[in-house]
Order: C-alpha cells, then sequence, then structure tokens
C-alpha cells in the first residue's frame, strides 16, 4: 500500500461526491443548453422553407452565396412563395440589368421591384425624410434628375430649407471619405438607376425581411447614434428603454402588423413610437407622420399639418398615458424646444458682428470658431430637444445644455477678442454673463431670477409671428450640414 493511495473509506465517499456532483451538473448543464438554444430561437423551431425548393436561383446559389439561400428560406415571404426572381430578376433593357446565368438580374433589387407587392409601404416611404430628402441632405439637388427634383419638391416635410445645397462637410471630406461615412446612413434615400428611390434593406436586413428585427430598436441604431442624433443612446437610459432591456425579451416581436396592443409591447420601442400601428394610429412607413416639430433644424420650427401629426403620436402615448400627462408633457417639451432656440439664436446674434465686419473668413469649417458655433446647434442644441422629446435627461442636460453654454461663453470671448483687436465697438450681446434662455412672449429671465412659465401655446404664437414659417435664414454654418 502506497502512503498515498486514499484509504477505502475516503475512496467511496469521493465516488459519492462524484455521483452527488453529476446529479446537480447534469440536469444543470441541461437547463443551460435550453437556455443557450432558446436564445437562439425563442419560440417555436425555424422552418426551412426552401428545403425542398428546386428553383435554379436556389439549387445553385445554396453553393455560391449559402449565407443569403440560409437567410431567406426563413422569410415569410420564402413562405408565400415570394422567388428570388421575383425581387431580382428584370428585362434586358431595364437600367441596371446584369447578364446572369442566361437571363438579367438586379444586383440590387430597387423600391419599384417591392413596390409591384408593397405599393402602400413604398408610397409611404416616398413621402418621408427617409426617401429623397435624407439623400438631398448630403449631395444637394444640382445633381440629381430633374424627375426626381420634382418628385423631391412634393413631398410636404421637405420644404424646410436651407436644402438644396450640397452639404459642405461632405465635400471638405471627400468621396474616399464619405463612401464610409454619411453615405452609409444617407444612403437609405439613394435613388437606384431606374429612378425607384430608398433601400428598403437599410432596416429590413436582407435576406430575412424579419419583423422582429426590423422592430428592434438596434435596427435604428445603425444610424440615429452619436453625437448629433443619440436618439438610441436617450431610449437607452430613458424608462421605455430600460422596460425594453429588462423585459424585452417576453415581448411578441411577431405579432401582425396593425393588430399590436399593450400586451404585446407593454413599452414602446422607436418602431412604436414612430411606424407601428398602435392604439387609434395605423402603421406606417412615414417617419415623420407623427412629429411636431422640425427638432433637427438650427431653430425648430412647426411642420406642415402638425397638429395631425400631434394626434397619431398621442394616440400612441394614450394608450399608456393619461391624457394630462400627455398634455403637460407636450407643454413642457414644447416650452423647452422655444428655450432651445433662444440660446441658439443668441449664439447666431454673436456671431453675426463678426461676419459684418469681415472678421470670419468666409469660408465654412477653416476655423476653430466655426467648429464651436456649429457644434452648439448641430451636437448640443439637437441633443438638448432629443433628449426631453424621448426622456433622456443626462443628454437634455450635460451633453445639451452644458455643452450649450460653455461653448456660447467661448464664442463671446472670440467675438471681444476680435472686436477689440480691430478696434471695434463690442455689443452688449458679446460682455453679458450666460442666462437662462430668453422665451419669447416671456418675461425676461436673469441668472438669479429664472423666466415666470408663460403658456406654451401663447409662447408657441409669439414664436410663429416672430419666425416666418419655413423661411428661417440660414447661416453659412447652419447650411453646413450633418
Ligand atoms: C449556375 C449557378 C447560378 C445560377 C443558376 C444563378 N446564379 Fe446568381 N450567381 C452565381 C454566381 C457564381 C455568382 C457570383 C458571381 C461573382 O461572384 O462574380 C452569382 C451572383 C449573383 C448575384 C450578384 C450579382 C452581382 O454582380 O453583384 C445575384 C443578384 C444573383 N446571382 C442572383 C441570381 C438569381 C436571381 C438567379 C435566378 C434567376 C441566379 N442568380 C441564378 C451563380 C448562379
Ligand atoms: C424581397 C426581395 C428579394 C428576394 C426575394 C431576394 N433578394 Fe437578393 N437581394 C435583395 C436586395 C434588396 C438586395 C440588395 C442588398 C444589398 O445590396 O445590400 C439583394 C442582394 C442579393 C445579392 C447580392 C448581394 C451580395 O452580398 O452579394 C445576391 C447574390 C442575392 N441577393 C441573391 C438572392 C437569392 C439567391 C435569392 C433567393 C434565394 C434572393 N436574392 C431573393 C432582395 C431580394
Ligand atoms: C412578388 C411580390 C413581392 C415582392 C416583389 C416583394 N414582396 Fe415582400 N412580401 C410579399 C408577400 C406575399 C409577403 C408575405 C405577407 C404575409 O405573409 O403577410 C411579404 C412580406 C414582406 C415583409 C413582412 C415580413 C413579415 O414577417 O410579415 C417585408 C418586411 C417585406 N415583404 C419587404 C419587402 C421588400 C423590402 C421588398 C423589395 C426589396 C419586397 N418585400 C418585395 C410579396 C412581395
Ligand atoms: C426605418 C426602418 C424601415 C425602413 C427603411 C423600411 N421598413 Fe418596412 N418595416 C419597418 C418596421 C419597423 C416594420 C414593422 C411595423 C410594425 O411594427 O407593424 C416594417 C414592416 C414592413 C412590412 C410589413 C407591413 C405589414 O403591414 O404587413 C412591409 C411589407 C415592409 N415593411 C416593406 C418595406 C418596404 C417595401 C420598404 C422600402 C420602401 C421598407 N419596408 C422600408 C421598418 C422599416
Ligand atoms: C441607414 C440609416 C437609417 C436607419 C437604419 C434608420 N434611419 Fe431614421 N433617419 C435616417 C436619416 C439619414 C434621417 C434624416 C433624413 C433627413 O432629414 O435628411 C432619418 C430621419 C428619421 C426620422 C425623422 C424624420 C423627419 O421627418 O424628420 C425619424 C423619426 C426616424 N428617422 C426614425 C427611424 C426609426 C424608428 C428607425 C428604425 C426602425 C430608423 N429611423 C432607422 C437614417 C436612418
Ligand atoms: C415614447 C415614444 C418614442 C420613442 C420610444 C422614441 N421616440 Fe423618437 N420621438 C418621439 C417624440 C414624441 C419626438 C418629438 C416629436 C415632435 O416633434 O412632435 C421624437 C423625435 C424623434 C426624432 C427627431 C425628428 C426631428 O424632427 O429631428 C427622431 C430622429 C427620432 N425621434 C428617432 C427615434 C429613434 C431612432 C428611437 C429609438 C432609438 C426613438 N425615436 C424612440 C417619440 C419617441
Ligand atoms: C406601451 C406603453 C407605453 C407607451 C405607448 C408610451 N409609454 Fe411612456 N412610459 C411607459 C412606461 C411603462 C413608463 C415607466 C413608468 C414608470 O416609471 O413607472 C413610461 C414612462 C414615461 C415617462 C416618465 C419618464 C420618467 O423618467 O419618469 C414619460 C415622460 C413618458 N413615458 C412619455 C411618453 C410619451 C410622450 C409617449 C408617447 C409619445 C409614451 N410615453 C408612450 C409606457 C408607455
Ligand atoms: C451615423 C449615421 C449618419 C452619418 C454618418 C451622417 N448622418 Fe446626417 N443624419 C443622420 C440622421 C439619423 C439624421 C436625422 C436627425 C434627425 O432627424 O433628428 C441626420 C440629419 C442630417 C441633416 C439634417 C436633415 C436635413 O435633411 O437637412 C443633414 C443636412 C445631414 N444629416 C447631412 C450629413 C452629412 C453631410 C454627413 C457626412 C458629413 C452626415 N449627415 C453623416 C445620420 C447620419
Amino acid at each position: 500500500m502506497t502512503p498515498n493511495r486514499p484509504s477505502g473509506l475516503l475512496r467511496s465517499a469521493r465516488v459519492l461526491i462524484i455521483g452527488l456532483l453529476a446529479i446537480i451538473i447534469v440536469p444543470g448543464l441541461a437547463l443551460v443548453m435550453f437556455a443557450i438554444n432558446r436564445g437562439v430561437a425563442p419560440g417555436e423551431e425555424r422552418v426551412d422553407y426552401l428545403a425542398n425548393s428546386v428553383d435554379a436561383c436556389v439549387t445553385c446559389h445554396r453553393n455560391t452565396t449559402p449565407g443569403i439561400v440560409e437567410q431567406y428560406s426563413h422569410s415569410t415571404m420564402a413562405a408565400a412563395n415570394v422567388t428570388c426572381s421575383q425581387c431580382h430578376e428584370v428585362a434586358v433593357d431595364y437600367p441596371g440589368a446584369i447578364a446572369h446565368e442566361g437571363t438579367y438580374v438586379l444586383n440590387s433589387p430597387t423600391t419599384a421591384k417591392c413596390a409591384t407587392c408593397h405599393a402602400a409601404e413604398v408610397a409611404q416611404f416616398n413621402q418621408s425624410r427617409h426617401g429623397l430628402p435624407a439623400y438631398v441632405a448630403m449631395v444637394g439637388v444640382d445633381d440629381i434628375p430633374a424627375e426626381l427634383v420634382t418628385m423631391y419638391e412634393s413631398i410636404p416635410e421637405a420644404e424646410l430649407g436651407p436644402i438644396q445645397a450640397r452639404a459642405v462637410l461632405f465635400d471638405i471630406e471627400g468621396e474616399a471619405v464619405t463612401r464610409f461615412a454619411c453615405e452609409s446612413c444617407h444612403n437609405i434615400g439613394k435613388p437606384a438607376a431606374d429612378l425607384s428611390v430608398g433601400q428598403c434593406q437599410k432596416c429590413h436586413i436582407r435576406h430575412e425581411f424579419s419583423l422582429t428585427q426590423a422592430r428592434k430598436p438596434e435596427t435604428c441604431n445603425n444610424c440615429h447614434i452619436g453625437p448629433d442624433h443619440p436618439q438610441w443612446e436617450i431610449y437607452q437610459e430613458s424608462k421605455h428603454g430600460i422596460a425594453y432591456m429588462t423585459g424585452g425579451e417576453h415581448w411578441n416581436w411577431e405579432a401582425e402588423p396593425g393588430t399590436l396592443t399593450t400586451v404585446d409591447f407593454p413599452a414602446p420601442t422607436c418602431a412604436i413610437c414612430h411606424m407601428s400601428g398602435f392604439g387609434a394610429s395605423g402603421t406606417t412607413h412615414d417617419v415623420g407622420d407623427r412629429l411636431t416639430w422640425y427638432l433637427f433644424a438650427p431653430v425648430s420650427e412647426r411642420r406642415p399639418v402638425w397638429q395631425d401629426n400631434r394626434v397619431r403620436m398621442q394616440n400612441v402615448c394614450r394608450e399608456c398615458h393619461n391624457n394630462n400627462f400627455i398634455a403637460d408633457f407636450y407643454e413642457d417639451a414644447d416650452r423647452l424646444v422655444l428655450a432651445i432656440n433662444a440660446w441658439v439664436e443668441e449664439g447666431n446674434a454673436i456671431m453675426q458682428p463678426l461676419r459684418d465686419a469681415n472678421l470670419l473668413t468666409g469660408t465654412p469649417f477653416d476655423e476653430p470658431v466655426d467648429f464651436t458655433h456649429y457644434e452648439l446647434w448641430h451636437h448640443w442644441g439637437r441633443t438638448a430637444k432629443f433628449g426631453a422629446w424621448m426622456q433622456g435627461a443626462d443628454y437634455t442636460q450635460w451633453h445639451g445644455a452644458y455643452e450649450m453654454l460653455s461653448d456660447l461663453a467661448e464664442l463671446r470671448e472670440i467675438g471681444r477678442e476680435r472686436l477689440e483687436a480691430a478696434g471695434l465697438p463690442v455689443p452688449e450681446i458679446m460682455l453679458k454673463p450666460n442666462t437662462p434662455p430668453q422665451i419669447p412672449g416671456e418675461p425676461e429671465a436673469t441668472p438669479d431670477s429664472a423666466a415666470a412659465v408663460g403658456t406654451a401655446e401663447a409662447t408657441i404664437e409669439a414664436m410663429l409671428e416672430g419666425t416666418p414659417v419655413g423661411g428661417q435664414e440660414a447661416t453659412p454654418e447652419a447650411t453646413a450640414g450633418g
């Protein structure tokens, strides 16, 4: 007997322990495996609708591009017998046609193809700023065909100036960069060779065309993110986003469009508020259909038919919040917009004497002051507004209001220095300290006495009187885009 050999008693204890561990671990592992499997395929098994397909595109592409066939095989369109050819195959003379295996195909089927079966979605999309306006925001209208300019002009919500100009940043950065920057987001509205507009696949990631995927806020996160439009970040810190992140796995992501209720979605996602049929509002692919303000603009104005849009958005809120709550929320958020407008106008007013006295170069984005002025409205002003409307306090405060105050102080200092160096008088606006924003129609505010609260409708009316709707003056910085 070697000294370190375990005794019979110890050995049987060890066997017992191993046995007990096995009893605990094996079912534990089984549970883990079960959970992982559920993670991959919640609910029922995924059906392969192309399993027995003899379609030539499918059988050959199963080898050539197995990923595409695999994705498409689980889609409801495959289930409905929509074939590869119905999207891809075109006549020889179709714009963009490529000869392929004895026929002609589009490598990227256009919205004209989708429209043959989904006319309503395509028409709504075309009326929205996801359509042509998104593309024009980048490249302007100079290089796009006349038919499309006409189409652009017929979109009610495209009217907002200063649009037609090619975005300055787009030009300064150049194609080698913008191909991976502006274009990857703004091509959502890119026209195709057949002059139909837009890329549905930006949200319906090909070839699954899955409702679950399109409805999840991560889909919008592809573009609605970053310092100038942090809707994704704001959503994540909102109560709605917290509900999604802590319970979303139990929501009914595959519910039939147009039938969604609070049982399917106990809290809203981006799509619920902006697109899905919910409560009294129908499903739409026009993402501007429920918006009252042009929040992205330097100085926000009301949209055409904003009252109808407001009803449609509030119909969604009303499924979960009471009328007074919604009315109060809208009144306060409207007032926040006016407040941010006032600070942006103050920034413009500080820049104006410098421009008048030729103390700016006149070329956008060639000196640090241009960037400060641009970020004042384009990053922080927007972010403050988005944070209020979508309940992200950190964005309204620390990435919004606070940064605006910092930029206003910097602009005043630059203004004073340049005017003094030029021997010119320094206007009052460059000598004052930071103060609460002066909302039109409300008593003047000082740092010690915050403004008295007026009614939002009165102040909005005052604002609208002061600003010709649709005719806000564009500074070079404001037209710079982004
Ligand atoms: C006999 C095999 C075969 C058949 C049949 C076939 N393809 Fe292809 N397809 C290919 C191969 C191989 C490529 C890749 C070519 C390459 O990478 O240069 C391809 C490429 C494509 C592309 C990309 C073209 C591009 O230039 O970007 C599309 C779209 C496409 N096929 C669609 C279809 C459709 C739709 C059908 C049925 C009408 C079809 N294919 C039938 C083999 C096939
Ligand atoms: C509902 C319309 C639709 C159907 C059906 C469809 N496609 Fe596509 N396909 C698209 C769109 C849209 C794109 C362009 C996506 C892009 O470029 O990002 C595309 C792109 C492609 C490409 C080129 C993309 C690449 O990465 O190489 C191939 C190849 C292709 N499809 C093959 C197929 C095959 C094979 C089938 C059938 C199994 C099929 N498609 C069914 C819409 C469709
Ligand atoms: C030949 C007709 C046809 C074409 C072309 C077509 N679709 Fe479809 N699509 C259908 C049918 C049929 C359904 C299934 C409807 C259903 O089951 O309720 C569908 C469903 C869908 C769905 C909903 C999926 C779901 O789970 O409910 C999306 C998204 C979609 N299509 C997007 C597109 C896009 C984007 C294009 C163009 C690239 C396109 N379709 C082209 C016929 C078509
Ligand atoms: C901004 C993202 C986005 C874009 C771009 C987009 N979709 Fe959708 N789509 C969605 C969402 C989200 C839904 C689910 C709506 C809901 O919750 O009921 C949807 C649903 C659909 C459905 C099913 C609707 C129904 O009532 O059965 C079709 C069909 C569809 N989309 C087609 C298209 C077509 C065609 C395009 C391009 C013109 C397109 N989509 C572009 C996000 C998008
Ligand atoms: C591929 C990029 C991309 C994706 C994905 C995307 N968007 Fe957008 N979205 C844009 C761009 C670009 C604009 C600005 C267009 C403009 O005003 O020039 C925009 C504008 C909007 C607007 C404002 C429309 C208006 O009238 O001012 C809303 C609301 C919106 N998107 C919602 C969504 C939602 C919800 C999703 C996800 C379901 C989504 N977007 C997905 C790029 C995208
Ligand atoms: C609780 C509903 C709700 C949710 C959830 C929500 N939004 Fe919004 N969103 C709003 C409201 C309300 C406004 C401002 C409406 C107005 O102008 O009247 C707004 C404004 C916007 C705008 C600004 C449009 C402009 O004028 O510049 C964009 C873009 C946008 N949302 C995208 C998103 C995205 C992307 C998500 C998800 C990450 C999201 N929203 C989540 C309700 C919501
Ligand atoms: C599907 C249900 C649902 C919809 C639709 C919905 N909300 Fe909410 N909302 C919630 C839930 C759940 C909470 C968290 C309640 C709590 O804090 O106890 C919430 C909270 C809020 C809060 C309080 C945020 C905070 O930080 O305390 C505001 C403000 C709000 N929602 C505004 C809106 C607006 C505006 C709309 C419509 C544009 C809307 N909600 C649509 C479910 C919804
Ligand atoms: C990460 C995606 C993304 C990139 C990259 C991007 N944008 Fe945008 N852009 C958006 C979104 C989303 C909006 C909508 C904001 C809103 O409506 O609140 C927008 C809004 C705009 C607007 C204001 C809307 C309008 O139509 O006037 C302009 C102009 C613009 N972008 C131009 C550009 C230019 C030029 C570049 C490159 C220098 C660029 N963008 C890069 C996503 C992007």
